[in-house]
């Protein structure tokens, strides 16, 4: 991914090199994992960039494995959610897709509850019945799970009673999680050494934090990475769990964390303050 004006971009330039590299090590690449909207950088892929992706799949016999679990979770006026079973089918390839479906995210967020569900696009009959089988010879999910997936694809419609109050509490979800996405946008842009680009969809942003040498040589003092050593400084000041930029594979050099808009609304704006006292501090404490 590409940070460019405040925005996350893919680069199809990237994801060629992690191909070939992956090609030098004798490493026999099949698929492509697409997460849309992204975790962990909360951005939403533009349809160009999809048929990019596409493109490159075609062109090295690549199966898409797309996450549209965050597909409900667009946050942004200008941005809006489209399934790679869309852009393949408007480009009319023979693109290989799984589209995965989760209840644990969207407005709905029932992680508890285990459902979810797996699309098949232009994939082998033979290579079907092999799923088919592995399928049925697993634990299914739970019959609950089962039905909540099947109203996650058939709300309510407008001539039933419970479809008014279905829009009312699925508007109050999206809309909170909406404006703690741009609460957190905001108030991380206010803090020293931060930058924070859109969260434009999912639930995170992944800010980049830039870390002084001091605080770099007290990491490798202490053993850690500069990123691990920050989170684990914020967690232990102010209880807040961010996981580090290292585990997602940031750029060398550079220092980024994820950070979620779960938490509940009414302390969200108190949480980031917190968070605010805590970096401010870090970068005083540790300034070269
Ligand atoms: C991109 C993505 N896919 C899938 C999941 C998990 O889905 P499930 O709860 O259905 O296992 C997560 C959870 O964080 C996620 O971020």
């Amino acid at each position: 991914m590409n940070s460019t004006n405040g925005y996350w971009s893919m680069c199809i330039e990237e994801i060629q090199k992690s191909l070939e590299s992956a090609k030098k090590n004798n490493i026999n690449v099949k698929s492509i994992v697409v997460i849309n909207p992204g975790n962990p950088t909360g951005q939403v892929l533009s349809i160009d960039n999809m048929k990019k992706i596409v493109e490159f799949c075609d062109k090295n016999n690549l199966v898409i494995l797309a996450d549209e679990v965050y597909q409900d979770n667009v946050y942004m006026a200008n941005k809006k959610f489209t399934s790679f079973r869309k852009v393949i089918k408007e480009m009319g390839t023979e693109t290989e897709l799984f589209s995965f479906q989760s209840l644990s995210k969207g407005f709905y967020g029932e992680c508890g509850i285990r459902g979810g569900y797996m699309e098949l696009m232009n994939i082998d009959k033979e290579v079907k019945e092999q799923i088919l089988k592995l399928a049925s010879i697993m634990l299914c999910s739970s019959t609950l799970g089962q039905i909540a997936m099947e109203l996650v694809l058939n709300p309510p419609s407008p001539d039933m009673p419970s479809f008014p109050i279905f829009i009312k509490e699925k508007t109050e979800i999206l809309s909170a999680l909406k404006r703690k996405a741009l609460l957190m946008h905001d108030l991380l842009n206010n803090m020293d050494n931060i930058t924070c680009n859109y969260v434009e969809g999912a639930m995170y942003a992944m800010p980049c934090v830039k870390l002084s040498q001091k605080a770099c040589d007290a990491a490798k003092n202490a053993g850690l990475s500069p990123d691990k050593f920050y989170v684990i400084k914020a967690l232990e000041e102010t209880g807040i769990i961010l996981v580090p930029g290292s585990g997602f594979g940031q750029r060398p050099g550079t220092f980024h964390f994820r950070i979620t808009v779960l938490s509940p609304e009414e302390s969200f704006r108190e949480l980031l303050l917190s968070f605010k006292g805590f970096n401010d501090n870090f970068h005083k404490q540790y300034r070269d």
